[in-house]
């Protein structure tokens, strides 16, 4: 097999990235990886700005991918080829690293792929740890919710996701409900650790309904009634309230996941895979409840689970590079007239 060195770029939310990913006999070897946040950027406004966004990836790329390459200790001509996340996202994001892309790849003659976000997620178990297709992948974080069976490079499954809120949203909004800081998920986990999850009892949507679609806005109004009514009761709520709040909803979203994702390893499993696996990717699969939900799960079912280190699972550059290296290789790379598309299902 011969050697494939990638250059990877990302802006297709909030994280300017890049990266080279090799991949050699020994298998695959991240070479570099740079992200660079925009947290503080957007901290002020309650979510991402666009056009903010736009500006900064603007700003910031060309220097992510010259610190990539240095880290990496190659120039651009001695990389094999250049893969960029052509979508979905936010399109003046996109639309800046695909510019990048195209001039750095009409400037050094090498070949440019064109990535979907989704698909670079759906493809880092197999970057992380050689996975075998046919794999199911669950996808959750602040923009996405969704169940994946990767059944090659180029062909994904989707057996259900969310009907409104991606988790990560919702674990967002609890957060600027309860007065704490952003983004919501590791404040909004640490304060349920310290809470009772019995004392209130929030709703488990879509349980009642079959298949693997879920619904997590319920959630947050259910939440927002319940603040109040301790409001109305005693004219604020206290500290031990707050994380009674927390760790109520982080167990209603946990036992949602554990449910649908059982459902959809039932389904995953009627194709018999060789060595059946659920990967997990996306920032809310750090959450120590929701991973153990999963786990156990995956433990009932025989199935191994997985879950890439937390770097890998929320956006980067290097599960960009490496999805161009699987296109490349399947020989569906040559992308000439690569368009940033803002919407763009798996
Ligand atoms: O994958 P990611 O970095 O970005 C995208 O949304 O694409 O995920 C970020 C989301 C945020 O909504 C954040 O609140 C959530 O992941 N998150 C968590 C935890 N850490 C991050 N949610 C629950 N528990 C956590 N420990
Ligand atoms: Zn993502």
């Amino acid at each position: 097999m011969a050697r494939l060195t990638f250059l990877g770029i990302e802006s297709s939310c909030d994280d300017s990235a890049a990266a080279v990913v090799r991949l050699g006999e020994g298998g695959a070897e991240i070479l570099s990886s740079i992200v660079e946040g925009q947290v503080a950027l957007h901290a002020d406004f309650g979510g991402v700005v666009p056009e903010i966004a736009a500006r900064a990836h603007a700003e910031r790329l060309d220097g992510c991918v010259e610190r990539a390459l240095a880290e990496a200790g190659l120039t651009l001509a001695e990389v094999d080829g250049i893969a960029v996340t052509s979508g979905p996202g936010l399109i003046g994001g996109v639309l800046s690293g695909v510019m990048l892309a195209k001039g750095l790849a009409a400037g050094s003659g090498k070949p440019l792929v064109g990535v979907n976000h989704l698909a670079g997620h759906a493809l880092t178990p197999r970057l992380t740890d050689g996975l075998a297709f046919p794999y199911l992948m669950l996808l959750v974080s602040g923009g996405h919710c969704q169940f994946l069976i990767a059944h090659d490079v180029d062909r994904f499954e989707r057996l259900g996701g969310t009907i409104d809120d991606a988790p990560g949203e919702a674990f967002d909004k609890t957060a600027k409900l309860l007065g704490l800081a952003q983004p919501g998920g590791p404040v909004v986990e640490r304060e349920a650790a310290l809470g009772d999850a019995g004392r209130f009892r929030f709703p488990r949507p879509l349980l009642d309904r079959e298949g693997c679609d879920m619904s997590f806005s319920g959630l947050k109004t259910a939440l927002l009634r319940a603040r109040d009514a301790l409001v109305a009761e005693k004219g604020g709520i206290t500290v031990q309230d707050r994380r009674d709040l927390c760790a109520g909803f982080q167990a209603a979203v946990a036992a949602v996941l554990a449910e649908k994702t059982r459902r959809a390893l039932a389904v995953y499993l009627d194709h018999s895979p060789a060595e059946p696996a659920l990967a997990v990717a996306g920032g809310v699969a750090a959450n120590g409840a929701i991973r153990a939900g999963l786990e156990t799960v995956c433990a009932a079912a025989g199935v191994r689970f997985l879950a890439p280190p937390l770097r890998l699972c929320t956006d980067n550059a290097a599960m960009i590079a490496w999805a161009g290296i699987e296109r490349y290789r399947a020989g569906i790379g040559d992308e000439g007239d690569l368009v940033a598309r803002p919407r763009w299902p798996l």
